[in-house]
């Protein structure tokens, strides 16, 4: 009887589907059999594992990552547009080998629309991190791929794929944000127009170009110190250009990855840092930016300015170009005469230009180019199509050169037409010094300025973030040319007025804030950690590690670092409406935070906090979770703050010692503060005690009750055993229709700060009870309450800023 109730509710379960639900670990599935929310199918070596994820919400993803790198890393989502709204889902293989995905109401929310029907069906994890679908008894031929696919990631084998005709229709797109996979506004992908060349797009807008394939790799990619790790390959016929890499070091994870933002990243894991290592990025510099010179002119990121009109060139409007707006580049001084006459200028280690308006041969040798363009009175330049052997082929460029830029040690030779008689003059290098030696000299120092302000600008539009952590943490193993910072000391300066004291925001624990506005107009945060400041360099590199790899809603944002001698700046997003104790501790400001928002605010700092424990996948703890360290942006949307003191845990171990006390009085737990023993469940100490004060509006460690001498967790406590808990809610939110759910948050935040860890709730646990969707245990005592023993002075201190302890040996 039992057995058959037990059948019954399979059934049930999975949704009347008449067969076995699948679990985790196998990396096939045959037709009819499903994934459903909590399995997976993990590659047979274990490097990849695919299945149902979120970003913490209720919405439902299918894809694959990496199965043993943490933070969890995507490479790529089936349904990305198309989320479940709740976690009943599934996904299964038809009989006839479609791959489905269906939600609560079975409805078919995303279709591999395979066209290829299988005998066999079955649907495989590989090891590549492809899942494909093939027939069981054909290992090969496979009826549909993910890797046909692309997302926002390129792996290894996966191939770009462009149609002359009918152009793209494998290439990448950015994810929208980093917790939305839906297909972003940006795409990676192979130009067809003239000879193929690899482009990043917004919309239909080329943004910056990797440049055209030159036999080993595209000409704007740093190849030489890539290709004995990687096989780049291209397949090149007159219809269709394909486009991919194999690793040849197989101990190497990597991927490439095209973000957000729209800057492409080549990132290998490394296992001694944990964290994924940009080793190419683009653009790099300013002269990546697409078009950055306008038309005939070239950019030289080692010359101030960058931009340059070509030789026989001018620029079109000077006074426009010398206050460096390039747009409209440069025109010939001299017409070509195209019967005769012309000639051409070598430019050597070049990024060949845009080639969207050219022309190429494969077999025509470098004489026999030059021949075919003197022939075209608009062919304006000719090139090697191919770098290997010395050269070969033939590429030509009609009309104006676009985009060419100088690319030490791996350009390529191009040769500009130019008027035999500019040749004459350009050929006499002598003549033409003496000419411009004097206005050179001016000219250089307005440009030296106007270049400088240009580099600032367009760092700070690309914040390459992972440039300034590469500088961090691997200066030696860095190549020379590569130390690009993101942040300029002297940028940050200037946007913040000197660090001049009208701009300071605050005074953490480690040193000062300041708000700073740079050059483009962005506000920033600037975090400057005094040279006397206990967050040592260790510290700073803990928190910019950290904060790289961490993308939630309810967490600061890390927009980069600087770092000078001994200055060392963290900047962040700025947030205009401070923090959480500016508001709540105020009899002013906290008319302006009903209760309505302040559960927001609550709910958010749970969720961020759940995130750091949980869903980072890192298990972080924060250490220093405090109301000035919740921010506040324009929608009072609270983001924690100040990640100096967090600590990253390995796999399960869940709770650690220090010697080195830190963080802030009241809001520490007694085993932290006593024992120096810090697990995440410190956090949710931390956690109570905020939900406490944003309820009471009053301060832990400022509260004291003069006849009994209890701080704030005491007072709560004694009101909640004398069942008159309603009396910690501040005046101004008490409302008789939201008591009760006042009351449930009393109740959670008394949970959180008991006095052993144990008892206390886990953040997953928080988040259900504050919904009023888990049941509320009966509290304990609080730890460091101050009624009966008195376990510490630290209740009764009022000192706010973030302390350090060190710990008698
Ligand atoms: C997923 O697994 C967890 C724990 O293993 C279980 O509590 C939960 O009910 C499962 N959810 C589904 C949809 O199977
Ligand atoms: C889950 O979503 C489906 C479709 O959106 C819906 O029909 C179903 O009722 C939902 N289930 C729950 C438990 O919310
Ligand atoms: C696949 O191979 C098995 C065993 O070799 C055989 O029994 C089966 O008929 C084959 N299926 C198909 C579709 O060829
Ligand atoms: C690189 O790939 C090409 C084409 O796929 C292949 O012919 C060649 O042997 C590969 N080279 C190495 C070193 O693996
Ligand atoms: C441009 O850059 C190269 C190398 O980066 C350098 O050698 C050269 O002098 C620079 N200036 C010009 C005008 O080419
Ligand atoms: C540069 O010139 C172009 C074309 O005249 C104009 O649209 C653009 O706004 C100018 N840029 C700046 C920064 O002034
Ligand atoms: C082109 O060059 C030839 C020979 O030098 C000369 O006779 C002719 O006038 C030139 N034509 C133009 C348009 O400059
Ligand atoms: C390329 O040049 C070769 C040799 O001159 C010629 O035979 C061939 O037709 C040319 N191909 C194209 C596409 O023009
Ligand atoms: C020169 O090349 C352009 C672009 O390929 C072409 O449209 C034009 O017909 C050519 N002119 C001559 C005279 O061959
Ligand atoms: C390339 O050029 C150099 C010098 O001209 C020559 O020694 C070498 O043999 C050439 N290599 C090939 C593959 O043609």
């Amino acid at each position: 009887m039992e057995n058959h109730n037990k059948v019954l509710m399979l059934m049930v379960c999975t949704f009347f589907f008449f067969s076995m639900p699948t679990y985790s670990i196998q990396n096939t599935l045959t037709s009819n059999q499903f994934i459903q929310y909590n399995d997976t199918l993990v590659s047979a070596a274990g490097t990849f594992e695919a299945g149902f994820f979120n970003f913490g919400d209720p919405q439902q993803y299918f894809g694959i990552w990496y199965n043993s790198i943490s933070p969890r890393t995507y490479v790529w989502v089936a349904n990305r547009n198309t989320p479940a709204q709740n976690s009943t889902v599934m996904m299964k293989l038809t009989d006839q080998g479609s791959l489905v995905i269906l939600d609560g109401s079975k409805g078919i929310i995303w279709n591999s629309d395979s066209s290829r029907i299988g005998v066999e069906p079955v649907v495989q994890l590989l090891d590549s991190g492809n899942l494909v679908v093939k027939d069981a008894n054909n290992t090969q031929n496979f009826l549909w791929e993910s890797f046909d696919y692309p997302g926002d990631t390129l792996l290894a084998g996966m191939k770009l794929k462009s149609n002359s005709v009918t152009g793209p229709y494998r290439y990448l797109t950015s994810w929208r944000s980093p917790e939305d996979p839906a297909t972003g506004e940006y795409s990676y992908r192979i130009d067809m127009h003239g000879y193929p060349q690899l482009v990043t797009e917004k919309g239909s807008r080329i943004l910056y170009r990797g440049g055209s394939w030159n036999g080993i790799l595209f000409t704007g990619v740093p190849w030489q110190r890539l290709y004995r790790i990687y096989n780049f390959s291209a397949v090149i016929t007159d219809k269709e250009f394909s486009y991919q890499y194999e690793n040849l070091d197989n101990s190497i994870i990597t991927r490439v990855v095209l973000d957000q933002n729209g800057i492409t990243q080549r990132l290998t894991w490394s296992d001694r840092t944990q964290i994924w290592e940009a080793t190419s990025t683009r653009p790099a510099d300013e002269c990546d930016v697409y078009a950055l010179c306008g038309i005939n002119s070239n950019c030289n990121v080692t010359d101030f300015p960058n931009c340059k009109c070509l030789e026989g060139f001018v620029p079109k409007f000077q006074t426009k170009w010398k206050s460096s707006n390039w747009t409209d580049g440069c025109v010939r001084k001299t017409d070509l005469n195209c019967s005769h006459g012309d000639g051409f200028l070598k430019y050597t280690s070049m990024k060949l230009p845009d080639t969207s308006s050219s022309w190429f041969n494969k077999s025509l040798s470098l004489e026999k180019c030059k021949t075919m363009c003197l022939k075209n009175c608009s062919c304006t330049a000719y090139a090697n199509l191919d770098i290997r052997n010395n050269g070969s082929g033939c590429l030509l460029w009609f009309d104006n050169i676009v985009d060419m830029r100088n690319f030490p040690d791996q350009g390529q030779d191009i040769y500009i037409r130019l008027s035999s008689s500019e040749l004459v003059y350009t050929s006499d290098p002598k003549k033409n010094k003496r000419n411009s030696k004097h206005a050179g000299i001016i000219a250089g120092v307005i440009a030296l300025i106007i270049g400088l302000t240009l580099i600032v600008m367009v760092t700070l539009a690309y914040r390459k973030k992972l440039g300034c952590i590469r500088n961090l943490f691997q200066k030696k193993d860095m190549e020379d040319g590569d130390s690009a910072t993101i942040f300029d000391f002297s940028t940050i300066t200037s946007a913040t007025n000197h660090f001049s004291n009208r701009n300071k925001l605050g005074e953490g624990g480690f040193g000062p804030v300041y708000k700073g506005i740079t050059v483009d107009g962005q506000e920033i945060a600037v975090k400057r950690l005094s040279k006397t400041s206990i967050q040592g360099i260790e510290e700073f590199k803990n928190e910019v590690k950290l904060m790289a790899t961490l993308q939630h809603r309810n967490l600061v944002k890390l927009l980069g670092c600087s770092i000078r001698q001994d200055e060392k700046l963290l900047i962040y997003e700025f947030m205009p409406n401070r923090s959480l104790d500016y508001f709540i501790f105020d009899t002013i400001r906290s008319k302006l935070l009903d209760w309505t928002k302040r559960l927001e605010i609550i709910d958010g700092i749970a969720r961020g906090l759940l995130y750091l424990h949980q869903d980072s996948r890192l298990r972080i703890i924060h250490r220093d979770l405090k109301t000035s360290n919740i921010l506040l942006d324009i929608d009072m949307i609270p983001k924690i703050s100040d990640f100096g003191l967090a600590r990253s845990f390995m796999g399960d171990q869940a709770e650690a010692n220090t010697n080195r006390v830190m963080g802030t009085y009241g809001y520490m737990p007694p085993e932290y503060a006593v024992h120096g023993s810090f697990s995440i469940k410190s956090d949710v100490f931390s956690f109570g005690v905020v939900v406490l004060e944003i309820i009471s509006g009053k301060k832990n460690s400022g509260f004291c009750d003069p006849r009994r001498r209890l701080n704030l967790l005491g007072n709560a406590w004694r009101l909640w055993i004398e069942e008159r808990p309603e009396e910690l809610i501040a005046d101004i939110l008490y409302d008789e229709a939201i008591c009760s759910e006042i009351l449930r948050f009393i109740h959670v935040g008394l949970l959180c700060v008991q006095q052993l860890p144990e008892d206390r709730p886990n953040m997953s646990s928080v988040v259900l009870m504050l919904k009023g969707e888990k049941l509320l245990p009966k509290p304990s005592e609080p730890g460091f309450y101050a009624g009966k023993n008195n376990m510490n002075s630290a209740g009764s201190s009022i000192n706010e800023a973030t302390i350090s302890l060190l710990e008698a040996r």
